[in-house]
């Protein structure tokens, strides 16, 4: 490799944590170690760069660490470095320890900091998309998406068995607050009757009518998976009306929440963040910066941070069809 553009970088998880990012964390360490360039690590994301809460980091720092969920670098939303004065103060602290190159690990709100705090003061940063809501432009898979996705799979069969059991129809909300791959995917997974997303422009009349054609075709029980941000009401409010179009059903409600954002990443979200790390630090060597390293279609690959922000993945129209298709 000709010679590094970089050579003392910071590594950083910010926003919501995903499982997989210690697995990241661990690849980005590993990687600077391994081309030797110095590795620090940044407690509690740009709150920390801010205070300079920063520990070098060797190989041996990241052991026994891909298996676990979380982040150990700890994460945060940080509304300090949204300001200029902010990101001045983190900027200070990158010269004070000679930080040339960043990692910034998260979703669109990390990389829209990174991106400014690059434009502005020149430190090289790259993002590695890290959020379980799969909702960012540039790589088919985020970290921690795959994980969460068979968590509320999981769960779900397990509240299958009880509706079974009581001929009930759950309404279950799983995580998404904008996006909607979650509920579509693990919708299809479990055999949901109806599946609500954000990005479609869903109707209760639909709703209703597969109710209709369930309780036709002999149905005794159905789950409706509903993501975080559907836009036709909160899952209660949808919930009460199912209840008022149809009385006789005995509807129970069932959020999945915080569980999807933790637990041991799988292997293909292990596999990805191993990916995506060495990706990003190789990408810092080679001069890259603002962009994000993705994974497209089995390759690595960089797109503009400004992109990966703007853009968004679209729903997979098929997936959508075969979900419909597969309910009757
Ligand atoms: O960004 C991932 C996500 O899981 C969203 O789907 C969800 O709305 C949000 O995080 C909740 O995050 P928090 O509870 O940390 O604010």
């Amino acid at each position: 490799m000709t010679e590094s553009q970089v050579k003392k970088i910071g590594v950083l998880t910010s926003g919501g944590d995903s499982p997989g990012m210690n697995a990241a964390i661990r690849a980005v360490v590993r990687t600077a170690n391994y081309y030797h360039l110095e590795c620090f690590g940044i407690r509690e994301g740009y709150s920390g760069l801010m205070e300079g809460n920063l520990t070098k980091m060797g190989a041996r720092s990241v052991k026994n660490i891909i298996n676990q969920g979380g982040t150990i670098l700890k994460s945060a939303r940080s509304l300090e470095f949204k300001t200029k004065e902010g990101r001045q103060k983190a900027f200070e602290q990158c010269k004070k320890a000679g930080i040339d190159g960043l990692v910034c690990i998260g979703g669109d709100g990390t990389f829209t900091g990174a991106k400014i705090f690059c434009e502005e003061f020149g430190i090289k940063v790259i993002g590695v998309p890290g959020t379980i809501d799969n909702d960012i432009f540039g790589t088919d898979n985020t970290i921690g998406y795959d994980t969460a996705l068979n968590t509320a799979m999981e769960a779900i069969d397990k509240i299958r068995d009880t509706a079974t059991s009581h001929n009930r129809v759950f309404f279950v909300e799983v995580m998404g607050r904008d996006a909607g791959f979650i509920a579509l995917n693990s919708g299809i997974a479990t055999g949901a009757i109806d599946i609500l997303i954000p990005e479609r422009e869903d109707r209760i009349e639909d709703l209703f009518q597969n109710f209709r054609k369930a309780e036709q075709t002999g149905k005794s029980s159905s789950i409706v998976v509903v993501a975080e941000g559907e836009k036709l009401g909160n899952i209660y409010d949808l919930a009460q009306k199912t209840k008022n179009e149809f009385p006789e059903f005995d509807i129970r409600v069932s959020t999945l929440g915080h569980i999807q954002r933790g637990g041991s990443p799988s292997c293909a979200d292990r596999v990805l963040a191993s990916r995506l790390g060495y990706g990003a630090v190789v990408g810092l060597m080679q001069g890259e910066t603002n962009v994000m390293a993705g994974i497209r279609a089995n390759e690595l690959v960089y797109t503009p941070i400004e992109e990966a922000i703007r853009k968004h993945n679209e729903m997979n129209g098929d997936l959508m069809k075969i979900a419909e298709i597969l309910a009757i």
